[in-house]
């Protein structure tokens, strides 16, 4: 580590917990009081309001094709594997609604042996723990992977016949819940949501950079900073192909909806497309389709024929649509105790990287040249995120290194030390983050109380 980067993160540790400690001056009888997990309707799943009849008909079979499920051959979706972590975008994206996050019962289970498989579920794969999929740090010869390796693989299905690979190995066995004291080479990921996504990627990248830039004079000495993500490119913070600011996956790692859809729909699914065109994994025996397996359509007209698809566009493009164009979660009404946390959280200096707000551009394409989409264009984007990447300290440090040289080790206990680990952030509950707020300021003020 550079001695810059540790001044630096030492000074934002001391600042954070010198605006906790300030926010235990809040009086007692405001004590905040924790909602808990949100009941009632889910209030996320919709289409954004404002969508024109055309808008409406390409989400809505977005929709369609973000639930469908995949078979090897011989079905009406065929592509899956050899090697996969599900069959379904919804699989992963579902709760409280589709588009969400993992399910209440964990669907990677079922798949594990679905249709004759044998796949053994991996040990941190529990009933009802999270959906989560596995990139390992290091390759067995020590080189650096970062990689994902899917859990799964086709070999057994009654639509494969022919394929016969092995699974991974991902032991030895940890604690299943918490992933603990397992095989320390695996990095997991959960799934985050997509609503409200098509507003993210509508943002400016001025937007993004003026925000960054905004209020230096206060970020500067508490030792706030962040920054556009660095992909690849040696041309430090933007994207590799067009040197602009990258912003979808948990380290801002993908410029765009269609490039996320592409790379889920080979790496998650096993499905080739024209974003990526070629399997994972051509073992021979196991390549049992043409490839790209999604393509856009030539036949246009509609067809009885079953596994034809009627429309032109393809599989990514329609999942791109529909997450382009669902909604942002509603938040819950206010209460007092939401009002306090997030004025708490404002206070604390939380939201200079936790940014309320974004507008979206002004003119954004809805397929016509000349009639931009009411819906996506100069739209509030409250997603309580600056689309940048900080540094998360050791003890959130992966040590995946595929976005930048890793300059120190991931042992260690979360501490005012830094790795090169940084991550976007996800906030975009409004609820969420007021809770938070509320929590911090409660522990604060019994620690110092
Ligand atoms: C096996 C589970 C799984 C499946 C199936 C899956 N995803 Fe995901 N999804 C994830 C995980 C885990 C992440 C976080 C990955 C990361 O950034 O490292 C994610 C993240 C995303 C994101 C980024 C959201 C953001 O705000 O940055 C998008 C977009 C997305 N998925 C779309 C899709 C689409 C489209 C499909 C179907 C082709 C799909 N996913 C299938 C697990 C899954
Ligand atoms: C220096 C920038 C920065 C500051 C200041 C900051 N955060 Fe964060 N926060 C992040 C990043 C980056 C993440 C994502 C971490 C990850 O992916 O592991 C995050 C994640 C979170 C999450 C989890 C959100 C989710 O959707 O999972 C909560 C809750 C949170 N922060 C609360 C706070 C509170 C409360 C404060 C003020 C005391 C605060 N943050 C200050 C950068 C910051």
């Amino acid at each position: 580590m550079t001695k810059r980067q540790s001044v630096v993160c030492q000074m934002a540790a001391g600042i954070v917990a010198a605006a906790l400690t300030s926010c235990a001056g809040t009086p007692s009888n405001a004590a905040p009081v924790d909602p808990g997990v949100r009941g009632g309707a889910p209030g996320a799943g919709t289409a954004l309001k404002g969508l024109s009849a055309d808008e409406t008909a390409f989400f809505q079979d977005g929709l369609a094709r973000f639930v469908e499920i995949e078979s090897v051959t011989g079905g009406q979706n065929n592509g899956l594997g050899a090697r996969f972590n599900s069959n379904s975008c919804q699989a992963c994206h579902a709760q409280p609604s589709v588009g969400g996050s993992s399910p209440a019962v964990n669907p990677a289970i079922a798949v594990a042996t679905l249709n004759g498989a044998k796949n053994v579920v991996p040990w941190f794969i529990t009933k009802n723990g999270p959906i989560r999929e596995a990139r390992f740090q290091r390759n067995p010869d020590g080189t650096n992977d970062g990689g994902v390796h899917n859990l799964f693989v086709i070999t057994g299905r009654g639509d494969a016949a022919g394929c016969n690979i092995a699974q991974p190995n991902f032991l030895p066995a940890g604690n299943p819940l918490t992933g603990q004291n397992g095989n320390p080479n695996i990095i997991f990921r959960i799934p985050t949501p997509v609503f409200g996504s098509g507003l993210i990627e509508a943002i400016p990248d001025s937007a993004i950079l003026a925000n960054m830039n905004a209020n230096a004079s206060i970020k500067q000495p508490m030792g706030i900073s962040g920054h556009p993500n660095a992909h690849l490119s040696g041309n430090a913070n933007h994207s590799a192909n067009d040197g602009t600011i990258t912003r979808f996956g948990w380290k801002a790692q993908n410029k765009s909806l269609l490039m996320f859809a592409g790379e889920a729909y080979n790496v998650e699914m096993g499905v080739s497309n024209q974003l990526f065109p070629q399997e994972r994994d051509e073992t021979p025996g196991c390549v049992l389709n043409p490839t790209p397996e999604d393509t856009l359509n030539f036949t246009t007209p509609s067809t009885s024929t079953p596994g034809q698809n009627a429309a032109v566009v393809s599989d990514i493009e329609a999942f791109a649509d529909f997450m382009r164009m669902l909604a942002p979660p509603t938040p819950a009404p206010d209460t007092p105790s939401i009002v306090n946390g997030r004025a708490a959280f404002a206070a604390a200096g939380c939201a200079f990287c936790h940014t309320q707000s974004f507008t979206t551009g002004k003119a954004i394409a809805s397929g016509s040249s000349t009639r931009p989409s009411l819906a996506l264009s100069n739209q509030p984007v409250n997603l309580w995120s600056d689309l940048l990447v900080h540094h998360m300290g050791e003890g959130l440090a992966d040590a995946r290194t595929s976005f930048e040289p890793l300059r120190s080790g991931v042992s260690g206990s979360a501490s005012s030390s830094c790795t090169t680990d940084e991550r976007r952030i996800w906030s975009r509950q409004l609820r969420l983050i007021a809770a938070a707020a509320a929590r911090q300021t409660r522990s604060s003020s019994v620690s110092t109380g």
